[in-house]
């Protein structure tokens, strides 16, 4: 298959190469983290605080179950998808014409990474447009940062016929980052400005660092009626810029934030939507966010994993079709796993996982005791559902007549 809309090679333009080449790092560098999580190395993952209470009584035959997820003004057919990543250079819009390609065959929805170099360079355009083309009619989220303009924020949704724009939010990163950019005041009002002039609903997202209850009250008051609180966890993006910095000597800032479990029960009465991701490595990771209170969760380092061979992005377009395979084949195990353990916990849909019972443990539940959250009553929860309903001949037997 030939890759039409990617510029490479002599014939065409190339990415400005300073911008490209930090693109292809931050990919080198969060699949080498990948691969020390997948060893076992890595941050704590506080989704291994969180276990949700079996009842053996109350499971439901997966057939049954729907998992259509409501966020915001969408229907999704999964609680899951993939969350914005990359573009900018040649080696990345393979990936993300994989990432396309999946999206289209499984029809969950995908997010671009930061268009900015798309928008500020016209050779790097077809490296984020490549995911509509690839995907004409699927759900396409684009991806801006806050320092960004309202008239930027347009021209991303134009350029990739959006259907929700991802602000990021990635204080933390910028920080770090060697040519960052730290006008931090500006964002706020950025934000809202945003939101106003933006074609399509805005999904206001952290990096890794985490969304603080604080945090997402102002983005309600901002307008923002959909946030992912992108917590820690997962890929460390403090530990990829640290590793980009000569010297190095911000690895002590590494961990930087909250997790998203931590975002999810620090979240206010009244925030936004809410999704989750950082550091979801599973359906069952999923599974937990829901029962939190997300409206699905966001898969960013583990799919890519899934899309690098060795580490290494796909090289050529017969390497792409088969990275965009393997990726096709990960989100169908995901689908059949949301859907068993949707059952195995009696949900027939994603939102009926709010009332299922949760236990918080360990760091989490201290973090719960210093904020003043009752993660008590989240063990509980269940006792406020209906009682099932006997069948009629064993309402029968118990009306009176003795065991034979
Ligand atoms: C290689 C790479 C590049 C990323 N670039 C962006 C980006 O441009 N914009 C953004 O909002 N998030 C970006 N992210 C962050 C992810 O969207 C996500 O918030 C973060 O990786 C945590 O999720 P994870 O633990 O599943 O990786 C990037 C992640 C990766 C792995």
């Amino acid at each position: 298959m030939t890759e039409p809309t990617v510029p490479a090679g002599p014939a065409g333009p190339s990415p400005d190469p300073a911008r490209a080449g930090r693109k292809d790092e931050h990919v080198r560098l969060a699949a080498g983290q990948q691969a020390a999580l997948a060893a076992g190395a890595g941050p704590r993952n506080d989704f291994d605080e969180v276990e949700l209470l079996h009842h053996a009584l109350d499971g439901v035959d997966p057939a049954h179950v729907d998992l259509t997820a409501a966020v915001g003004p969408w229907r999704w057919p999964l609680p899951l998808y993939v969350n914005g990543m990359t573009g900018g250079s040649v080696a990345t819009g393979r990936v993300n014409r994989a990432i396309g390609i999946a999206a289209r065959a499984t029809g969950i929805p995908v997010a671009t990474g930061s268009v900015s170099a798309g928008l500020d360079d016209a050779a790097a355009r077809a490296t984020f447009t490549v995911v509509r083309d690839e995907n004409p009619d699927g759900f396409v989220m684009a991806n801006l940062g806050a320092d960004r303009t309202p008239d930027d924020a347009v021209r991303a949704v134009e350029m990739l016929r959006a259907d929700a724009l991802q602000v990021h939010l990635n204080a933390a990163q910028e920080t770090v980052m060697p040519e960052g950019s730290r006008r931090f005041e500006t964002w706020a009002g950025n934000v809202a400005a945003i939101c106003a002039a933006s074609p399509v609903p805005v999904v206001v997202k952290e990096v890794g660092a985490g969304l603080s209850g604080r945090t997402l009250a102002r983005l309600a008051g901002l307008g923002v009626t959909v946030a992912d609180v992108g917590g820690r966890g997962g890929t460390d993006f403090v530990g990829i810029e640290n590793d980009r910095r000569p010297t190095r000597d911000l690895a002590y800032l590494r961990g930087w934030g909250q997790s998203a479990v931590a975002c999810l029960l620090d979240a206010p009465a009244g925030a936004p939507h809410l999704l989750a991701s950082g550091g979801v490595r599973t359906p069952l990771d999923v599974v937990r966010a829901l029962a939190l209170g997300a409206r699905a969760a966001g898969v960013a380092g583990r799919f890519l994993r899934v899309v690098l061979d060795d580490g290494e992005p796909p090289r050529d377009a017969a390497a792409t079709d088969r990275a965009a395979a393997r990726l096709v084949e990960e989100i169908e195990v995901w689908r059949s796993h949301l859907a068993a353990l949707h059952g195995l916990l009696g949900a027939r849909t994603p939102a009926e996982l709010m009332t299922t019972d949760v236990l918080v443990r360990g760091t989490v539940r201290e973090f719960a005791a210093l904020r003043g959250i009752d993660v008590g009553a989240l063990t509980r929860r269940t006792a406020a559902r209906p009682a099932p309903d006997l069948s009629p001949d064993l309402t029968a037997r118990h009306d009176g007549a003795p065991h034979a």
